[in-house]
This record gives C-alpha cells, structure tokens and sequence, in this order.
C-alpha cells in the first residue's frame, strides 16, 4: 500500500489510496476516459485532479518488472556497460572457470564476462521471460546460455560454478538472504561470488538527476526496491550474514554523456520505470513545468552535452572452504 508519508503531490490533492491491481486498472481506464471529457470541456475540473492523483499513486506502487528490454537498453546499456568493466577488473576472476550470472537482463554483463574475462562456460538466468528473450535473440545467446530462473531458487546442483556474478541486480531481489545463500549453495568451495549495484540510498544512479528534478517539481517519487541494502555496509553485512569469507567492497564511479537534453529525456522515460506512468497521468501544463524543473538540475557541459557521474557500490566474496 501507498506509504504514509506523504510528499507533495502533483497538484496539491489529498492523498488517496487504492488497493489491487484491478482497482489500479479501473482507476487507469476511468482516468483515460475523465481525461478525453475533461479535454472538451476545455480544462481542468477538481474530480480530474483527485483520479490523476489516484492514478498517479497506484503507479508509484508498481515494482519495476522488467517487460520493455529495448527501454532498459536505452537507459541502462551504457551506464551497464561501463561499470561492469571496471567491476571486473577489481574481481580479477581466473581464466577457464565456470560462470553462473545471476539477473542477466539483456545480457550486458555476459557479453562483458565473455569477451574480458576468458570463461569456461556461462549461464546466465533471470525470472524475466522478456529479458531472456531479447538476450536470446542476441549474438551473444551463441557463447552463452540463457534460461528463465529466479535467484531465490536456482535450478543448479551444489558446487556448480567457480564464478557467481550479478550485475545491477541484488536489490530487486524480494528475498537477499535467501538469494544469497542458493549463490553459495551452486558455487564451488573457495569459489568467488560478486555483485553490484546502484548506490540507491544515495541517490547515485544513472536516474539520480531525473528523480531530482521530478522531486523539485512536487511529484511523489517512489523509492526504488531495495533501496536500504544498496549501501556498501549494508552490502557487507549481507554478505557477512550469508556466512562469505574474504569480504571485500569498494564504489565504483563511471562518468558519461548524453547527446542532448532529448536523449537523456527518452533514455530515462522507459515504460517499465513508475516514475515514467506517473508522467503518463500529468497534464500537458505539468510536463512542461516537469522537463524545465529536471533540465534546471542537469549538469550541461559548454559543449550542450550533459554529463554526470552514477555511482555503484560492489561487493566480492569467497564461498569457506
Ligand atoms: C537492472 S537489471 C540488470 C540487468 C543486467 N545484469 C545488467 O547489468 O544490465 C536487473 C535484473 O534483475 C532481474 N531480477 C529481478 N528480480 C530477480 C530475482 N529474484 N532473481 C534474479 N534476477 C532478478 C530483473 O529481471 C532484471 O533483468
């Protein structure tokens, strides 16, 4: 349900909860419709307000679920990218070794693990059928297999792999510990299990400049899950308590561009994201006031490229011998 801490709203309505997915649903298809008459009568009425407002937070309920892999290409594949590369040259992993990655996405990080890191064989798994399916449509699919699995039960036996790997993932798991004890469990004795992830709690993602500047404008910006466990202590206290040995964390920061405000625009508006079907329910006037209040916060280079840094927080770990 809708938290009840309340910030202010997009248009200074009461807040209101709803509960199911249907309702969300119905609250969504009589919002369209209120829209379409609000329209012809040429503008805003107190009742469109209080369903926009309605729509809004069962919106910002939403869990990301991953079904659009071309938008998460758009606003994930470069920040990816760069970080995963200098996250494993930290993990140095050895040659020849057996990789499991955990929430494979689009398959970023496998290309990455395939084309730096000389591995035996990858398996890469996700519970997301779109993303295993955009990866498997990939080259990369030729290297790599790819299955449908969640890390809360992975379908390996014991001792599998010598390398455990997950990229941008820990947080969106429902269940860390459970997680993190099935890595142990399929990764060998003294084998190596790493991950990383966006430094949420200090709002150091790639997102971070957007959801600034949606907060600037007044929106009810929806934490993103996990957000408490994507500090380092908090990382290595996972670890720890998954009973890991020869923990070692570090922040990883990676600095890139954007063409343009446009490009930064349409990368961060993916069709999964909450953040972008709370922007779906806002009039015309409140998008303007939105993109001038996030343009306001970003850093432009004198070049009109705008440019910022996101930071991860990784962590690597042996399984006891
Ligand atoms: C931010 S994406 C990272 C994708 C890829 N690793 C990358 O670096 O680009 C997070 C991925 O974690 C997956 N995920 C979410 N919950 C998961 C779970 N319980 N077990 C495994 N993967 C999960 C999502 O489906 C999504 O593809």
């Amino acid at each position: 349900m809708i938290s009840s801490e309340r910030r202010p709203s997009v248009c200074g309505q009461p807040p209101v909860s709803v509960g199911t997915t249907q309702d969300r649903n119905l609250v969504s298809t009589i919002s369209c419709h209120y829209r379409i008459v609000a329209s012809h009568l040429g503008g805003e009425t107190n009742l469109w307000c209080i369903l926009r407002e309605i729509y809004a937070r069962s919106m910002a309920e939403l869990p990301h679920s991953f079904v659009d892999s071309a938008g998460y290409e758009r606003l994930m594949g470069r920040w990816s990218r760069a970080v995963g590369s200098v996250f494993l040259d930290w993990v140095a992993p050895p040659s020849g070794a057996r990789w499991l990655e955990i929430g494979c996405g689009t398959g970023i990080f496998t290309e990455l693990v395939l084309d730096t890191c000389s591995p035996a064989a990858v398996f890469a798994v996700d519970p997301a059928q779109a993303q295993i399916d955009h990866a498997s449509r990939q080259p990369v699919a030729q290297r790599a297999n790819f299955r449908v699995a969640d890390a809360q039960a992975l379908p390996f036996p014991d001792a599998s792999f010598d390398v455990v790997a997950s990229a941008l993932v820990i947080n969106f798991i429902p269940d860390r510990p459970k997680a993190l004890s099935e890595m142990r469990r399929v990764a060998r004795a003294c084998g190596i299990v790493a991950g990383y992830v966006w430094d949420f709690a200090a709002e150091l993602s790639p997102s971070g400049p957007f959801r600034r500047g949606m907060r600037q404008f007044g929106a009810d910006v929806p934490e993103l899950p996990g957000t408490r466990d994507s500090s380092l202590a908090a990382l290595n206290s996972l670890f720890e308590q998954a009973g890991f040995e020869g923990i070692a964390a570090k922040s990883i920061e990676v600095k890139l561009p954007y063409f343009d405000f446009d490009d930064f625009w349409q990368a961060q508006t993916t069709s999964y994201s909450p953040t972008t079907k709370i922007i779906a329910a806002m009039t015309k006037s409140e998008c303007v006031g939105l993109v001038e209040a996030v343009r306001a916060g970003l850093p432009v280079r004198p070049d009109g490229r705008i440019e910022y840094s996101a930071r991860a927080n990784a962590i690597k770990a042996r399984v006891p011998g």
